[in-house]
């Protein structure tokens, strides 16, 4: 299965940047565990406008920022960011950097091998890669929600819930296979509060609803709104999205 074009390229970076501004807010604690050196080069995997890549740059490295958006991409150039529009299916890096490191990219992945083995491609021997991602058993109550939706309408064809949410035995047994060793990873629960659903649904789930018209659209949206009120709503905190996070770090071996 492919890395989802759909979805990634229709990223609206003033939306994005409006409602969805936690997704880099909320990855000091990835950053940390690269612990980026002074003078290391560092390939950052779906860099976006570039927050993390410039706070990484901040701590001494450099960056090389990838993104499938061109829209991302630009706006992280304009933003001081080093950065190309490239798939990490299809990059041609060969022992360029000292570490690799993701945030929030890999669960639109389809392929986790062919994206593990051009990530260790990347790597000089003994670089690392750190990244953090959706795992096991993320956004459930939203990924329900819609499949419930999509079943009301069959109308609205196939459900397709293209993500890629590991469990750490999974995702370790895929790195183990391809020399890297892995040295610490975590499966985090980290419920997020968001403004309103309707704007995740809006900026995320463009993939999900690329077959539907206007109409149909809205109507999934909608709907899937009802549907979570029960599960992602409280009038005390308002919308959360039942995030968890897949978190690890691994070494190439030998
Ligand atoms: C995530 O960051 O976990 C995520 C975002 C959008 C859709 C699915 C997962």
């Amino acid at each position: 299965m492919k890395h989802n074009k759909a979805q990634t390229n229709t990223w609206h970076a003033e939306n994005y940047r409006k409602h969805a501004r936690f997704v880099s807010e909320l990855a000091m604690p990835a950053v940390d565990l690269l612990a980026p050196k002074s003078g290391e080069k560092i390939l950052d995997l779906g860099c976006g406008e570039g927050t993390l890549g410039l706070e990484i740059v901040r701590r001494g490295s450099e960056v090389f920022g990838v993104d499938l958006s061109e829209k991302m991409v630009a706006k992280a150039r304009a933003n001081g960011l080093e950065a190309e529009v490239m798939s990490v299916t299809n990059m041609p890096f060969r022992a360029e950097f000292d570490a690799v490191f993701s945030n929030a990219m890999l669960h639109w992945v389809r392929e986790p091998e062919l994206a593990v083995a051009n990530i260790v491609r990347a790597l000089k021997p003994g670089g690392r890669f750190v990244a953090e991602f959706g795992g096991a058993g993320n956004v459930h109550h939203i990924v329900e929600a819609m499949r419930t939706v999509f079943t009301r309408h069959p109308e609205f064809g196939i459900f397709d819930d293209f993500w890629y949410f590991p469990t750490p035995e999974a995702y370790t047994e895929i790195l183990e296979r391809h020399d890297l060793s892995v040295t610490y990873i975590e499966l985090i629960p980290r419920p997020t509060p968001i403004d309103d659903i309707a704007h995740w649904l809006a900026i995320f789930t463009n993939g999900v609803t690329k077959h539907l018209d206007e109409a149909q659209t809205a109507m999934f949206r909608q709907e899937v709104r009802e549907e979570l009120k029960s599960t992602n709503y409280t009038e005390d905190e308002g919308w959360v999205a039942d995030y968890v996070r897949l978190r690890v770090r691994a070494i190439m071996k030998g």
